[in-house]
């Protein structure tokens, strides 16, 4: 069983994924650096090198690696989901869930934390803004596909009790299942 975090730049996937791994004794992969670590370059590299098309086919390759990975937290890059049947490929491998922050709250991360993604480089705060808003309108048609929302901006260490409180269950009783199971 694979549970993958969706949602926006800046939703937080990652901060909350490696706390809720840790907290279900799962392990945790970040898509964003398992591609830079397959590619040995930093995704600013592969957007100048090779351009945003290139790099959604990476992402949507690299994440197919992953199904024979199983008891992970996948923490996924913001446009993934939006790209290449991705998000119907992690409904069927997976529990998906969508960390749906409001706008304003990401403006305000992105801006303050952009420098590692192309995408929102060289844009002055009125611009990011706006691009933020636009392009989360169009995203949410994909994010909503996800079998679980969850209002992520709460404070990160309750939401990582409620996430793993209500997952917990399912894996003890899938390991209980596999203990019971002959052979
Ligand atoms: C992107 C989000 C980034 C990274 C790339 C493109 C996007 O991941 O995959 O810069 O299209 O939203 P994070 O959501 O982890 O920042």
């Amino acid at each position: 069983m694979k549970i993958f975090l969706i949602g926006f730049m800046g939703a937080g996937k990652s901060s909350l994924g490696k706390k809720l791994a840790a907290r279900l004794g799962l392990s945790f992969l970040d898509t964003d650096s398992f591609l830079e670590s397959k590619q040995g370059r930093t995704i600013t590299e592969i957007f100048e090198q090779e351009g945003e098309g290139y790099f959604r086919k990476l992402e949507a390759e690299y994440l197919r690696e992953l199904a024979d990975i199983e008891r992970v937290v996948v923490a996924t890059g913001g446009g993934l989901p939006c790209y290449q049947q991705n998000m119907d490929w992690m409904n069927e491998q997976g529990v998906t869930i969508y960390l749906e922050v409001p706008e304003d709250v990401l403006v305000n991360r992105v801006l303050t934390d952009n420098n590692k993604r192309p995408l929102l480089q060289g844009k002055s705060a009125d611009q990011l803004s706006e691009y933020v808003k636009g392009t989360l309108a169009k995203r949410n048609k994909y994010y909503y596909q996800a079998q679980f929302v969850c209002h992520a901006a709460h404070p990160m260490d309750e939401l990582v009790d409620v996430l793993a409180g209500y997952f917990r269950r399912f894996y003890v009783s899938s390991f209980q299942n596999e203990a019971d199971s002959p052979g």
